[in-house]
């Protein structure tokens, strides 16, 4: 059976322009959108929107692809405002933010520091699941703890006891940072203790990476962040496991100025030239050209002259 495939979501990478590229690249299933953040207010609508541009157009991509908001927060109540309007405002589902490490989302009670709590995981995802319509999914992204990583057990049977449809997990602590490996090992353990259907998470960077994580995980369903964005051939390379070559610079470079375009219109023109480039440092991990071009790029500001020096490629 062909795994189902996930695009995570990454603030500040995976917007909807990047969203756009890769799901029309094709072989991904499902994406969610970067965190927001909620503290004690109801987002406004322009808030929703721009967070997840997809909500209107079905909370699809352009290419079809269903679209998740992703919420992040430890106050039951504003998060439980903020899912039911995202739902009202069309949202196909709803995920919980439970792994985000950064030192000051953590400080304010939101993201990976909620792992400590196991019972206020439970309410949080009771109370967004008990108040959104049934058939809107609600799930829940983790590591594997804060500091240990055996409280993913506990966390998970939480999380299950209070509905969500399914737990992504990423596979490393709050305090492994992003430091290799994935422990994908504790998958199995969970599964030993909660039958919620799990999406693996964490260091698949190429078709080989895969292999050995499905080998070792056994789930059905992936998640892949950081790799997508040197390679974004790799959900394809993984759904058609025959195709196995490496995309080629030619390949990746055609898809560079409608990334700059979108991006410009997504957010603004000289943004859309710092994203790219960001893209581009990216891709020099797959292709040495990316690097000369970057090289070349990198002092171009004027968001026409880059754009003309893309369409030229
Ligand atoms: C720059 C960056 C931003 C991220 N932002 C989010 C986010 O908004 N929400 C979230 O759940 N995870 C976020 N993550 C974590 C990723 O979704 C993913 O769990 C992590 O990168 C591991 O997967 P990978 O090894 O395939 O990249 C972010 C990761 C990175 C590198």
């Amino acid at each position: 059976m062909k795994p189902k495939l996930f695009l995570a979501p990454m603030e500040g990478v995976t917007d909807w322009a990047m969203r756009d590229l890769l799901t029309d690249v094709g072989g991904i299933d499902q994406c969610v959108t970067e965190f927001l953040r909620v503290t004690d207010n109801l987002h406004s609508d322009e808030v929703f929107y721009k967070n997840c541009p997809e909500l209107l157009t079905g909370s699809r991509t352009r290419s079809g692809t269903p679209v998740f908001v992703q919420l992040l927060g430890g106050k039951v109540e504003p998060l439980v405002r903020n899912a039911v309007r995202a739902q009202e405002l069309g949202a196909l589902g709803i995920d919980l933010n439970f792994g985000c490490p950064a030192k000051t989302v953590n400080r304010h009670d939101g993201g990976a520091t909620l792992l400590k709590f196991t019972d206020r995981l439970y309410n949080i995802v009771k109370s967004v699941r008990d108040a959104v319509p049934k058939q809107t999914p609600v799930t829940a992204k983790i590591r594997l703890g804060f500091d240990d990583p055996t409280a993913c057990l506990e966390n998970a049977k939480a999380i299950e006891a209070a509905g969500a449809d399914w737990l992504t997990v990423h596979c490393r602590t709050k305090t492994d940072g992003y430091k290799p490996p994935a422990y994908w090992e504790w998958i199995a353990k969970i599964k030993e203790v909660s039958k919620i259907k799990i999406i693996t998470n964490g260091e698949i960077w190429n078709l080989e990476d895969y292999k050995n994580c499905a080998a070792i995980a056994q789930t059905e369903d992936y998640m892949i962040g950081r790799g997508a964005l040197r390679n974004p051939f790799i959900f394809k390379q993984i759904k058609e496991l025959h195709h196995q070559e490496q995309p080629t610079y030619q390949e990746i470079k055609i898809l560079l100025p409608g990334f700059f375009n979108s991006s410009s219109n997504y957010v603004s023109a000289p943004f859309a030239v710092a994203r790219t480039k960001g893209w581009l440092k990216q891709l020099a991990f797959t292709a040495p050209e990316f690097n000369e071009l970057f090289d070349e790029l990198k002092v171009i500001t004027k968001p026409l002259e880059f754009r003309e020096r893309l369409e030229s490629l």
